[in-house]
């Protein structure tokens, strides 16, 4: 039965999928001339069904109508509906309306919606597109199964700003890699066929430069070059685009001064003609609505001007068009035909996701509860969390620990904490309680061990301990003494610190980036017992961690790791699991050193040697605590020098460039090759060195494996100020390394 059954499906795939471009134009024209104002409208109008869950609530509370507009067909989509009973209710509202038109129900499923996985600067972290992919599938399996067909996802926006908290949320530092992901993401969202039921449509935001705001505050103003814009913040949509990505979503910000929503540069110039997409655009929660707080609006009637005129097509809870499009159309202030436009692409989309062949065929109770959270998937988020990890330090070897080790001290607030590794943008997942890391050791261990614990201090302390310096802290210190008798009789230290969940996403910019609370205290206060001491370090976020760099013997990054993330680091601290995660994003020393980031630019007086009339600081380093690409492993790896096959390469020739790695470790282990670029003169002064190509490879201990990269154009040209491709001859650098500050370098000419 079950193989009958799933040649139907793949019949009824291949039938709802067939529609050609032409056939939907046809479709969607159609069904448009049958539209009223009124109707058209009322596509463009997004409603949320839970309020202040994504973002505040509108000021004039339409709760209650918000169920008829549906029913008149006033409604294009819903967000933040969950689940086959509510969505298939709000459907059925739906096909009450006069043409019948499908709701799409989209919601943030970021990292996962029952099962969750790691973070996304953790799953950044893996460098592994395979894994990334996979977990993004694993996702729309699941949000699918829940009847959803619309995922707020990826977030693509590059920053270099630790601070601002929603660095958790895709947290790359570097365009090229962040194009990666973004595809990589997109293709696990949307597979190969929109209407195939366990794909949902992506969408790219935020759209753009959000990453960028001012002092790294959330929601701030953002100002960059064009030359930044168009080489560093564009490139990540620029990918997402040519993978397929179905929409995208304005950003908050103001750009240069511009709103990003409504922002007809951005949208008409670049999105639509430069890069000829023709994708759904969404505003951000109520985005429209707060160009009267940008003052670029008078009133929210000139905000849905300025919305439709920067072609954002959906009005997710401003009621902007809801409340002023028909006036604006009527007063010929906007054409029908922008509004008609604008409708045929969500038809379009609506066609494509196989919405108007059935309406329901997202809506599958069985599915619901036979995916989601299975054993399954929930393997899938253990063995991805382990790619997650990053090494930062490992004295002596002191990790792996051994599984037969007499005694160790878990201590610290995050050690039986269920929640934090859950993370932000937990979507569905936040009720379901990830495993500790306690429990992770327990399941690992043998009663042999003794497992000794103490939480020694909650992971807040005073939150204004940081400006009350007369706020004596030593109240939130009376865990300590508990926690350093007990430590004292253990034969290892492990420390489990970082951050909550809810200290990094959306509206969690910090000012000071070290251990919230008194957590370093404690950590200092371990320290003088003289055991080993394990850090393993829990955050959304690059954190300014000195002094545990000096004084910890290892430390182990996790991030938060998803819903398995206890078993997933006990695994990897006992050796079942060779850390291979580098790291995404620069941690700085302090807070002074942001923005700090590896692709940066040379400056006329580059810091290269002790001397005072050169780019740097009376008070401290330019060098980062741990750099752009840097992670250690169980195993260790040599490079020999690369080879290149030529030493002069034409503009449309290939140069290959081969590098031997060997692992001299004793244990087989996963490395990260990296390949960087200078373009040593250009017209515009280019980066030191920019990542062009990474391959992580498997190699058994004592192997060599020969990594073969290919240099094309593609890889050498940079934008102008006009956006225009630029290709200069002149002499490169390429460089391959384990890290972006430990490379070997060969130089060839470009004629
Ligand atoms: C939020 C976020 C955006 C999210 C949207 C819907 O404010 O900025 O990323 O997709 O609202 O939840």
């Amino acid at each position: 039965m079950k193989k009958i059954v799933s040649v139907l499906l793949i019949v009824c795939g291949v039938l709802t999928a067939g529609y050609s471009d032409a056939e939907i134009e046809k479709k969607v024209t159609d069904l448009l001339n049958q539209m009223t104002l009124d109707e058209k409208i009322g596509q463009m109008n997004q409603y949320s069904n839970s309020w202040d869950l994504t973002g505040p609530k509108p000021d004039n509370d339409r709760n209650e109508a918000r169920y008829e507009d549906i029913e008149k067909g006033l409604v294009g989509s819903m967000l933040n509906v969950n689940y086959v009973k509510n969505i298939k209710a709000a459907q059925e509202l739906a096909l009450k309306s006069r043409l019948k038109i499908p709701l799409m129900f989209g919601v943030d499923v970021i990292h996962g919606y029952k099962t969750i996985f790691p973070i996304p600067i953790g799953l950044s972290s893996s460098w592994d597109m395979t894994a990334i992919e996979k977990a993004e599938r694993i996702a729309a399996r699941e949000a699918s199964a829940a009847g959803l067909n619309w995922t707020f996802s990826p977030m693509v926006d590059i920053s270099r700003d630790p601070r601002w908290g929603r660095v958790m949320e895709a947290g790359v530092e570097d365009p090229y890699l962040g194009a990666q992901i973004a595809k990589a993401k997109v293709r696990g969202y949307q597979g190969h066929d929109l209407s195939d039921h366990y794909t949902i449509a992506a969408c790219m935001k935020h759209f753009a430069a959000y990453g960028a705001p001012n002092a790294g505050r959330e929601y701030h103003s953002v100002d960059v070059s064009l030359n930044s814009l168009y080489n560093v913040y564009l490139p990540p949509f620029k990918a997402a685009v040519e993978a397929g990505a179905s929409t995208a979503m304005n950003a908050f910000n103001t750009l240069n001064g511009v709103p990003a929503t409504g922002n007809q540069f951005l949208v008409n110039q670049i999105l639509r003609s430069k890069w000829g997409w023709k994708g759904v655009i969404v505003s951000d929660w109520g985005s429209i609505g707060e160009l009267r707080a940008h003052g670029t609006a008078k009133d929210l009637k000139h905000c849905a001007e300025i919305g439709i005129n920067g072609n954002t097509d959906i009005d997710m809870e401003s009621l902007a068009y809801h409340n002023h499009l028909k006036e604006l159309v009527e007063e010929g202030v906007v054409r029908e035909n922008q509004v008609d436009e604008i409708v045929k692409r969500i038809l379009t989309l609506k066609y494509k996701l196989g919405l108007f062949d059935d309406p329901f065929r997202y809506l599958d109770e069985k599915r619901q509860t036979t995916e989601l959270l299975s054993e399954e998937n929930r393997r899938a988020s253990r063995e991805i969390a382990k790619k997650t990890f990053v090494l930062l330090k490992n004295n002596n070897n002191l990790l792996p620990l051994s599984k037969n080790i007499g005694s160790i001290a878990l201590i610290g607030p995050l050690v039986k904490d269920e929640n934090v590794s859950i993370g932000n943008w937990a979507c569905q997942g936040g009720h379901e309680k990830a495993v500790p890391v306690f429990d992770g050791f327990q399941r690992v261990l043998s009663e042999k061990t003794e497992l000794l614990y103490a939480m020694g201090c909650d992971i807040y302390g005073d939150r204004r301990k940081r400006y009350d310096m007369e706020i004596d802290s030593e109240k939130f210190k009376a865990g300590f003494a508990e926690a350093v008798d007990l430590a004292q009789k253990a034969e290892v230290i492990v420390a489990v610190v970082g951050e909550t969940r809810m200290m990094s996403g959306e509206a969690s910019s910090r000012l000071e980036i070290d251990l919230p609370g008194v957590q370093n205290e404690l950590l200092m206060e371990l320290k003088k017992i003289g055991k080993p001491l394990v850090v393993i370090l829990m955050s959304g976020r690059p954190l300014t961690i000195p002094w545990i760099a000096e004084n910890a013997d290892a430390i182990l990054v996790t991030w938060h790791a998803g819903i398995e993330a206890g078993n997933a680091i006990a695994e990897t601290v006992f050796g079942d699991a060779n850390p291979s995660g580098k790291l995404t994003m620069t941690f700085p020393r302090c807070v002074g050193q942001i923005p700090i980031y590896y692709n940066q630019l040379n400056t006329g007086r580059p810091k290269n040697r002790d001397y005072v009339w050169l780019s740097g600081y009376i008070d401290g380093p330019n060098s980062p605590l741990y750099p752009f690409g840097y992670g250690l492993s169980y195993s260790t790896f040599e490079y020999g020098d690369p080879i290149l096959d030529k030493s002069e390469m034409g503009f449309d020739e290939t140069l290959t460039v081969t590098i031997a790695v060997t692992n001299t470790g004793k244990r087989d282990g996963e490395e990260v090759v990296q390949l960087y670029i200078h373009d040593q003169v250009s017209s515009i002064a280019r980066p030191v060195k920019e990542l062009k190509d990474f391959q992580k490879v498997f190699i058994r201990a004592g192997e060599t494996k020969i990594v073969k990269f290919e240099i094309t154009r593609e890889k050498l040209i940079y934008y102008d100020e006009n956006y225009e491709e630029l290709l200069e001859p002149g002499d490169f650098e390429v460089m391959i390394g384990t890290n972006s500050d430990e490379v070997k370098t060969k130089t060839f000419t470009l004629k």
